[in-house]
């Protein structure tokens, strides 16, 4: 939980994983042979093997901002999303800018209830009305921050009773899946990567070039997906459940998983006792979706882990689906030379 915690308050917007990558390198380095990392700054860390080549990918980065314009007289920052952000889940949470020189910590500010207009009031809040407050003076903030910097929210990761909580675990959690995995697994029955991938949260940029490196006979994709059982949302539309097990993904909007992939997974946990759900996402996408148009193709699947609230700093998860999640790949990983992809 220690490296969980690590990964999910570190800071990587799109293009700026580096914090990340530096990360899973020292979790990884003893358990592979050769980690590089390409110019979109993909982390490529390969473990050689007899087998088929496969390909475990996490995403490092995770929605943030980039600081866009500082305002006359005030110094208050506008600033550039990067993701998929409910502006409603932004307002009050405090931020992290990170400058060249040291990290500045701040808020997203808004006109408090007393002062607002009727209109005001019923008016959905946009993005393009948000603003970073610093504390500082405008002159000061000019000083140290550079149109450009990363911004992203600042949230501490707690355990508690049986769940994680914390920003990011979209997809720390999914790079930690993958670590943990690589760690536990006995003999890797395949030529395995492990590919901390990068700018996922724009469009499985990262991704689409590591396939190409990798050239994988079988891509996993490890991301969280929706848990929305939560009140108001009609059983069909839930998609998935906290504590039900690990998802195992059939489709979304990027992939549809290969049915031998399917059919290996859902074998595995029923012979190993390991709780499952099945997935159907209707919207969203994994970095799975970019790996199968590579090169000639590759056979993909996503795994996915049950998280409410994706895309909020109070994303939560349930830690018997994390179990679940990293028992299935360790099991997948030592049986993937006997998986028959004939369609
Ligand atoms: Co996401
Ligand atoms: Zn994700």
């Amino acid at each position: 939980m220690e490296l969980l915690k690590r990964l999910s308050e570190a800071a990587g917007v799109p293009g700026h994983e580096a914090e990340i990558r530096a990360i899973i390198t020292e979790a990884l380095s003893d358990y592979m042979d050769t980690l590089r990392t390409d110019h979109l700054g993909n982390l490529i860390a390969r473990r050689k093997g007899e087998g088929p080549v496969v390909a475990i990918a996490a995403h490092m980065d995770e929605i943030g901002f980039i600081v866009s314009f500082i305002e006359d007289k005030t110094g208050f920052l506008r600033i550039q999303p990067l993701g998929g952000f409910d502006p409603k889940t932004l307002i009050s949470q405090r931020v992290v800018v990170h400058t060249e020189k040291k990290d500045l910590v701040g808020c997203i500010g808004s006109k408090p209830i007393h002062i607002l207009t009727e209109e005001e009031r019923k008016k959905p809040l946009e993005l393009k009305d948000l603003f970073v407050d610093l504390g500082l003076p405008e002159e000061t903030v000019r000083e140290r921050v550079t149109i450009g910097d990363p911004v992203t929210l600042l949230q501490d990761f707690l355990a508690y009773e049986n769940v994680v909580s914390g920003k990011a675990l979209d997809d720390r959690i999914g790079v930690y899946i993958g670590i943990e995995a690589i760690k536990r697994a006995g003999k890797i029955a395949c030529d395995l990567y492990f590919v901390g991938t990068t700018q996922e949260e724009v469009g499985l940029r990262g991704a689409r070039v590591a396939g190409f490196t990798v050239k994988p006979q079988i891509g996993i994709a490890l991301d969280v997906t929706i848990a929305a059982d939560m009140p108001g949302v009609p059983d069909a539309q839930q998609v998935t459940k906290l504590g039900s097990g690990v998802a195992i993904k059939l489709t979304d909007s990027a992939s549809i998983s290969h049915p031998g992939l399917v059919k290996a997974m859902r074998n595995l946990a029923e012979d190993r006792g390991i709780p499952y759900q099945m997935e159907v996402l209707p919207r969203g996408g994994t970095d799975a979706g970019a790996l199968q148009m590579a090169q000639e193709g590759a056979a993909v699947i996503t795994l996915s882990l049950p998280t409410r609230y994706v895309h909020s700093v109070v994303e939560m998860a349930h830690t018997a689906d994390l179990k679940a999640a990293i028992d299935l790949l360790v099991a997948f990983l030592e049986t993937a030379d006997q998986v028959d992809l004939t369609l």
